[in-house]
C-alpha cells in the first residue's frame, strides 16, 4: 500500500529528562495523571531517566513506564550510564538500562503513517573534559538511513538526547561528537521531526528550506526537581497530514497545563 493515499496521523508525548531519584510523588502522580487523560499513541522518552544510574532509580522509571498503560519509545541519557561505579561504567555502561528500561538502545516503532527511531548519543567516555556531553557516529547514521529506507512511512521522527541544533536561550552548552554532520544526514534523508532533552529547556527550532524542514523539539525536565529557568513540563506532538501541533505543557500550582500551542506546516 502507498503510504501517501492514507490519512497519517500521530499522537506523541515527548518526555524528557525524568531524573529518578529527584522526582516528588506528587508530581510524578500529576504527570502520569495527565499523561492518561491525553491518550497518547506513543510516549517519547529522550533520556536520563535516572539521576545517578542506580538500580532503585531505575526501577521507580520502570513502574513509572509500566503505570502508563502505552507504548513507548526510548533512548538513554548521559545519566543513565553509572556514574560511581567506574568498572561498570567502562565494562557494561548501558546493563541497568537495558534490565529496566529497554533492551534495545535505538528503537524503531512505526504506526499510523509515521515511523520513529531512536539513536543512542550517550557514551561511556568522551574526548571532552565532560562526559555528560554526547556523539553520534556515522554508523548510527547508516543506521538510521537503512531504518527510513526500510519503511513506507510518510512521516519521519528521530529521538535523541542531546540536542544538535541551536535553540534560542539554551540555558547550557552541549558538545556532540558529529553534530554537524548528523544535522546534514537528518536533512538528507528528509526527517521531519527532531525530539531531544538534556537541557531542561523546551523549544521549537526549524531547519532547513523550502526543499525540506526539519523541526527540532526540545522538552523541559519531566520531573526533575533541578530546573535550569523553566518548571517541570513535556510537550505533547500531533503529525497529521501536513501539519505538526505542538502543545507545550507546564507545571502549575494545579498540575500540568498547556502553556503554548504551535502549529506548523511540514
Ligand atoms: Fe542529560
Amino acid at each position: 500500500m502507498d503510504g501517501d493515499l492514507l490519512m497519517a496521523f500521530m499522537r506523541i508525548i515527548h518526555l524528557s529528562d525524568l531524573h529518578f531519584g529527584t522526582e516528588e510523588a506528587a508530581v510524578t502522580a500529576a504527570l502520569r495523571q495527565v499523561i492518561q487523560s491525553a491518550g497518547p499513541d506513543l510516549v517519547a522518552v529522550s533520556g536520563d531517566f535516572t539521576q545517578r544510574g542506580i538500580t532503585p532509580e531505575f526501577r521507580a522509571a520502570q513502574a513509572f513506564l509500566g503505570s502508563l498503560g502505552v507504548p513507548v519509545l526510548s533512548v538513554p541519557g548521559n545519566h543513565d550510564i553509572p556514574r560511581y561505579n567506574l568498572w561498570q561504567r567502562f565494562t557494561n555502561p548501558y546493563k541497568k538500562y537495558r534490565q529496566h528500561i529497554h533492551q534495545e538502545l535505538c528503537p524503531v516503532l512505526e504506526r499510523g503513517g509515521v515511523v520513529v527511531a531512536g539513536l543512542n548519543t550517550a557514551r561511556r567516555a568522551l574526548p571532552h573534559w565532560n562526559w555528560a556531553n554526547g556523539a553520534i557516529s556515522a554508523d548510527q547514521l547508516d543506521y538510521l538511513a537503512d531504518v527510513y529506507a526500510k519503511s513506507s512511512a510518510r512521516y519521519r521522527v528521530c529521538v535523541f538526547h542531546h540536542p544538535i541544533h541551536e535553540a534560542a536561550e539554551t540555558p547550557i552548552d552541549t558538545v556532540v561528537f558529529g553534530a554537524r554532520r548528523a544535522q546534514e544526514a537528518l536533512r538528507k534523508l528528509k526527517v521531519d521531526v527532531v525530539l531531544t532533552g538534556h537541557v531542561h529547556h523546551a523549544s521549537i527550532t526549524t531547519l532547513g528550506d523550502d526543499g525540506h524542514k526539519t523541526i527540532y523539539l526540545s522538552a523541559s525536565t519531566a520531573l526533575s526537581s533541578r530546573l535550569r529557568g523553566q518548571n517541570n513540563g513535556f510537550n505533547m506532538v500531533e503529525i497529521c497530514d501536513g501539519e505538526l501541533a505542538v502543545q507545550v505543557f507546564t507545571r502549575g500550582p494545579g498540575g500540568f497545563d498547556v502553556m503554548e500551542s504551535h502549529t506548523l506546516r511540514m
